[in-house]
């Protein structure tokens, strides 16, 4: 391709492409001169032929339409789903590439974002299980199927039970196995297929808002021996649910818990105002080593347990605890990093802004015999400038955050080093916006002394950070 080439590249161009990298969100990453090119469904070391679908001026956006020379690292995908189910992008991709990709783009946001040119990390934890690994799943019910473009004719056309399509609030890939979520989850998803089916329950319509079925979500803990099956539906009707959950607990004595959340509001949310418990227990119990933690169907919690056993480890390491410190828990969710830390703390507080998560970390306290810990409910953005609560609580050693994918407010950056830890630790879900928060904990008079990924989220593009500073 000539340079004049390159600049006239325009909307609806057929390319050939050879993908240097992944982007952070999973695309493949191809050069035309100056300009970079995204390439969707395209992975490092593929040349392919792809259709060019948005330019703007840097950059321009395209779709992989052939693979033209293969990958070395690329592997057979098991799931019969890929890759039209927009749940695992890179599952064509062998594992080591995966994680080494999430490397790169980890290293590239911290130099880009932070002008760190010499930015590197400092260790990477691989999963050790990469399929069936995730502890919870929602699957969205609707009468909008998609008809996957060669296959043949849907036999339901007016029913699915599976995940979005990616970029479409209004069609559900009806899927039968996810390589995600451990087998049992996928029997209990077809039983329930079969059984709504044949009862004639309906499925609800995303645009008209009319239907009872919205959601199946499903956690497994214990390594999948138990498990919690939430049946979301748009209004209360728990009769007509009565032959699934008879055909589910006859079937499966892994069931502990099957409750039904309504959901009346038009938002896509597998969650509801009111729940029903339709079978069992409430609440479900995970373990992470050998703390116990409660968790209800609309808790949040790690979704990879194996993997946050080594998140933690890493964050535990991290602090550095001889058993007289106090750790602030920011972002502290139900409670699980303030309880792997706190036995080997003085005290740890924990702060997090939904009320029932404070509550869930109070009782998860309580249950595994910790007296150590207290939680907070706290608005993080503006807590600490607008409450005296850090003139009523003793100073901390070590803060942990573990923000959302947002990162923190630029209020709380600032604090934080004022705060005058020994320690900070940064939990991360997204690079971007932890590189750009780490900028103002530097400047605030710190030292990246260590830099983790843990990998949670194989075949994903999500990726999981540890930094740890320390004050200068
Ligand atoms: C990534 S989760 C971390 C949870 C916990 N550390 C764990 O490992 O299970 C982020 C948590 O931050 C909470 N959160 C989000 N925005 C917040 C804010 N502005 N103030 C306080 N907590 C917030 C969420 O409710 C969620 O529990």
């Amino acid at each position: 391709m000539t340079e004049q080439e390159k600049s006239t590249i325009r909307k609806g161009d057929e390319l050939e492409l050879t993908i240097d990298s992944l982007a952070y969100g999973g695309r493949g990453v191809a050069r035309a001169g100056n300009l970079v090119i995204f390439v969707k469904k395209a992975i490092p070391g593929q040349t392919v032929r792809a259709l060019v679908y948005r330019k703007k001026s840097g950059y321009a956006e395209a779709r992989a339409l052939a693979v033209i020379t293969e990958s070395p690292h690329a592997v057979e995908p098991p799931c019969k789903h890929f890759p039209t189910c927009g749940g695992c992008k890179v599952q064509q991709l062998a594992y080591d590439q995966q994680v080494e990709q999430k490397r790169q783009q980890v290293v590239a946001a911290f130099r880009r974002q932070a002008g760190w040119t010499d930015f590197d990390l400092d260790e990477v934890v691989p999963a050790e299980q990469v399929f069936n690994y995730r502890n919870k799943m929602e699957f969205t019910i609707s009468n909008r199927p998609w008809q996957v473009a060669g296959a043949p004719d849907l036999e339901n056309k007016n029913f699915a039970l599976g995940l979005h399509i990616p970029g479409r609030f209004d069609k559900i890939l009806d899927i039968n196995e996810c390589h995600l979520q451990p087998q049992v989850g996928n029997e209990i998803i077809n039983l329930v297929r079969k059984i709504v089916l044949e009862q004639g329950l309906k499925p609800y319509d995303p645009k008209t808002h009319i239907g009872f079925l919205r959601y199946l979500a499903l956690r497994f803990t214990d390594g999948a021996e138990k498990v919690m099956v939430n049946m979301v539906t748009a209004w209360e009707n728990p009769e007509a649910l009565k032959p699934v959950v008879g055909a589910l607990t006859e079937r499966f004595s892994q069931i502990v818990s099957i409750v039904n959340n309504i959901n009346t509001r038009k938002g896509d949310a597998a969650y509801g105002e009111k729940e029903i418990l339709l079978h069992g227990d409430p609440t479900i119990v995970e373990h992470l080593n050998d703390l116990a933690f409660e968790i209800s169907a609309n808790s949040f919690f790690q979704t990879n347990t194996k993997q946050a056993e080594k998140l933690y480890a890493v964050v535990l390491s991290g602090a550095a605890l001889t058993g007289e410190e106090v750790v602030y828990d920011l972002f502290c969710g139900t409670g699980s990093i303030s309880l792997f830390l706190a036995r080997q703390a003085k005290e740890v507080y924990g702060f997090e802004l939904v009320q029932s998560a404070v509550e869930d970390a109070t009782r998860n306290a309580l249950t595994n015999r910790i007296t150590n810990a207290r939680f907070y409910s706290a608005q993080l953005d503006f807590y600490f400038h607008k409450t005296d609560i850090l003139k009523k609580l003793p100073k901390p050693d070590v803060v942990v955050i573990d923000p959302p994918r947002m990162g923190i407010h630029e209020k709380l950056a600032r604090q934080l080093p004022e705060m005058g830890a020994q320690r900070i630790i940064y939990v991360s879900c997204n690079p971007t916006t932890q590189a750009r928060d780490s900028v103002i904990v530097l400047a605030g008079g710190y030292r990246l002394e260590k830099m983790t990924i843990v990998d949670m989220f194989p075949h994903t593009p999500h990726i999981e950070t540890v930094a740890v500073f320390i004050k200068n």
